[in-house]
């Protein structure tokens, strides 16, 4: 048999085994491996599922918090969005209906989502046109070719975008320095802080790791040799000014820019998470890379300065860019369905 890679192996999913499958529990569980494919902030995969006669339960799993980058988890509560924003995507693809019922998180034990699933010979196909995106969908964080974004693959964007305009803005091409000011200007405020290059340290892997979670240190163009002093150089060196200066650069010449804009309650933020999975699929379909410039988000002042550039009815959560950029060879880690699933 087989070694379990984490790097590898929850990737590569072939969907002709659901069909060998006769119990509906096993199918369900066999969802289960492209819900632990959503991204996450900082690939902590704060999530467990738990499966029921009705469907699956989502859990929010508040070990894997970031209580420095994301102390009001905000972002963890966006990450399990997505990840029930895959379960859907792949319940429609196996002919299942999906109906989805948040729940804000008062007690820590209690499920945060409950996703009835239902057989149906007619699965909403806008949900199963994306399944094949889920395993192909990863944050590319190298720097694009300076390339507007295809008109047709802009279309699709465009149409998606505008069936939820509280929750996706474009910055217009005008603001697109004064956005790339305000990521620069919250790079150099948190990453000159300790707590947060520490933090930020702990979930750095270096890359032939075979932890199950994490950053690995490709992700950042960080090669082999290199990527086992990753966490120690982030840990121990102020790099602000040099990393404040990339990212602004990545703004200024990202072809376009998204702002993710929702209200701070917890069953805002989860949906404004399902509705971020499916434009990353959409983004994927449609071959265009992205990848975050949220910092300023972080800072008070200039996620307030961002929100009146927006004009947005809601404040902005996450900040997307997106273009062209060499394809990510090698996927980050995930945590196997075993893992993650409560008895
Ligand atoms: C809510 C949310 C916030 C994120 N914030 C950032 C971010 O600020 N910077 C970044 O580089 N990646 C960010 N990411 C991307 C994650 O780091 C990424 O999803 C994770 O490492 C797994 O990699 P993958 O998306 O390639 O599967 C975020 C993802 C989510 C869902």
């Amino acid at each position: 048999m087989n070694e379990f890679n984490p790097r590898k192996t929850p990737w590569q999913i072939d969907e002709a085994d659901f069909y060998e499958i006769e119990n509906r529990e096993e199918q369900l569980r066999f969802l289960l491996r492209y819900a632990v494919l959503a991204p996450s902030s900082h690939n902590a995969q704060p999530w467990s599922f738990r499966i029921t006669a009705d469907g699956i339960e989502v859990f929010a799993d508040f070990e894997r918090r970031l209580p420095i980058a994301d102390p009001g988890d905000r972002e963890l509560l966006m990450s399990l969005g997505a990840a029930v924003a895959n379960l859907r995507v792949a319940a429609a693809h196996f002919g299942y209906e999906s109906t989805v019922l948040y729940r804000t998180p008062r007690e820590e034990s209690a499920p945060i989502a409950l996703v009835a699933l239902r057989e149906t010979c007619a699965p909403d196909m806008n949900l199963a046109r994306l399944f094949t995106a889920i395993t192909q969908r990863h944050t590319n964080r190298q720097p694009f070719e300076e390339k507007a974004i295809d008109e047709t693959a802009l279309a699709s964007v465009i149409d998606f975008m505008e069936e939820h305009p509280s929750t996706m803005v474009f910055v217009v091409p005008h603001d697109r320095n004064r956005v790339a000011d305000l990521v620069a200007a919250a790079d150099r405020i948190l990453m000159s802080r300790e707590s947060f290059r520490k933090e930020l340290a702990d979930w750095i892997r270096p890359n032939e790791s075979s932890a199950l979670d994490g950053i690995s240190a490709d992700a950042f163009g960080i090669p082999g040799p290199l990527s086992a002093l990753a966490p120690w150089m982030i840990r121990r060196f102020d790099v602000a000014a040099s990393h404040s200066a990339h990212d602004h650069q990545l703004a200024e010449n990202a072809a376009g820019l998204i702002a993710v804009t929702a209200d701070d309650d917890a069953i805002s933020l989860l949906r404004a998470g399902e509705t971020l999975e499916i434009l990353l699929l959409i983004l994927t379909t449609q071959k265009i890379n992205y990848s975050f410039l949220n910092q300023p988000m972080a800072i008070g002042e200039l996620r307030q300065e961002l929100w009146s550039m927006l004009r947005s009815a809601r404040p902005p959560q996450l900040l997307l860019r997106i273009g062209y950029g060499r394809p990510v060879l090698k996927p980050m880690p995930r945590r196997p369905v075993h893992a993650v699933e409560k008895s």
